[in-house]
């Protein structure tokens, strides 16, 4: 079923997302920080409309943030006040406190990313595709039942919302895996054993359950460490 799908941020991850939809045949409008002009020959080249971020979030029966965590709090206030509750928002977001968003006090104290996001926007959300990377996101989906296909967890409150993310997830080519609530989103952020292996849906569910809740931070901490040295070591590369 063709859908109307909103982005808020259309960069590595909602730019990706918003080519592949657009490209299964779903109607999608992008917005980012810079206005609708500055998305004209994105949106042209993977057949999406370039809107505002106010727009955006009124475009659709789903709705994806996909911008630093600590964009987040700039967005228009009652961004989502007349948006109809049916509508479901999808956070891609993962916390990045020493490479890209600065402390967040509540998050360090222990509230979750998506749980903060969801405060800030004062709207339940989805946890869906922030353990994946784009460029497999890009490349890496395949049909329903292809050995090795790779599998996404989806985290979420509503059982409705959260059903319409596993759909997207399956539509865009990888085993959808229902994780739980949002209270345990914890398990598929950054540094995790869940976080971005391209895993297929048993080892997924086993990297899940694996997690340690008391090691939030420091899986975080581990992962910014080895995003660090990647970028060490690309710029070595020239
Ligand atoms: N890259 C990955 O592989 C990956 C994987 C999973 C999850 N994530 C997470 O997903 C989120 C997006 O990541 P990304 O890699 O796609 O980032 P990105 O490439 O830097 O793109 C960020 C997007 O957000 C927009 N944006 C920034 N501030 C905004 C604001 N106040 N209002 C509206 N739009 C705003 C930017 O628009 P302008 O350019 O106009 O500012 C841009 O379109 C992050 O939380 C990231 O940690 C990333």
């Amino acid at each position: 079923m063709h859908m109307r799908i909103g982005f808020i941020g259309a960069g590595n991850i909602g730019g990706t997302l918003a080519r592949r939809l657009a490209k299964l045949g779903h109607q999608v409008s992008i917005a980012n920080s810079r206005g609708p002009e500055s998305l004209t020959a994105l949106a042209a080249e993977i057949g999406a409309t370039p809107v505002s971020v106010v727009d955006a979030a009124k475009a659709g029966k789903i709705v994806i943030i996909s911008i630093p965590t600590n964009a987040v709090a700039d967005l228009p206030q009652d961004l989502f006040a007349n948006v109809p509750s049916s509508v479901v928002v999808i956070d891609t977001g993962n916390y990045h406190p020493e490479l890209r968003d600065g402390r967040i006090d509540a998050i360090d104290q222990g509230m979750l990313d998506s749980q903060w996001v969801a405060q800030q926007i004062g709207r339940p959300v989805v946890k869906a595709f922030n353990n994946i990377f784009a460029k497999s996101l890009l490349e890496k989906g395949v049909p329903k039942g292809t050995t090795g296909r790779i599998a996404l967890s989806v985290f979420g409150d509503s059982l409705d919302a959260k059903a319409a993310a596993l759909r997207l997830v399956d539509d865009l080519g990888f085993d959808p895996v229902d994780g739980g609530d949002l209270d345990n989103s914890w398990r598929q952020q950054p540094g995790t054993p869940a976080y971005c292996r391209d895993l297929e849906a048993t080892a997924l569910r086993r990297a899940l359950a694996e997690a340690v809740r008391s090691r939030i931070a420091e899986y975080r901490a581990d992962e910014e460490a080895r995003i660090r040295r990647y970028i060490a070591a690309q710029a070595a590369k020239g």
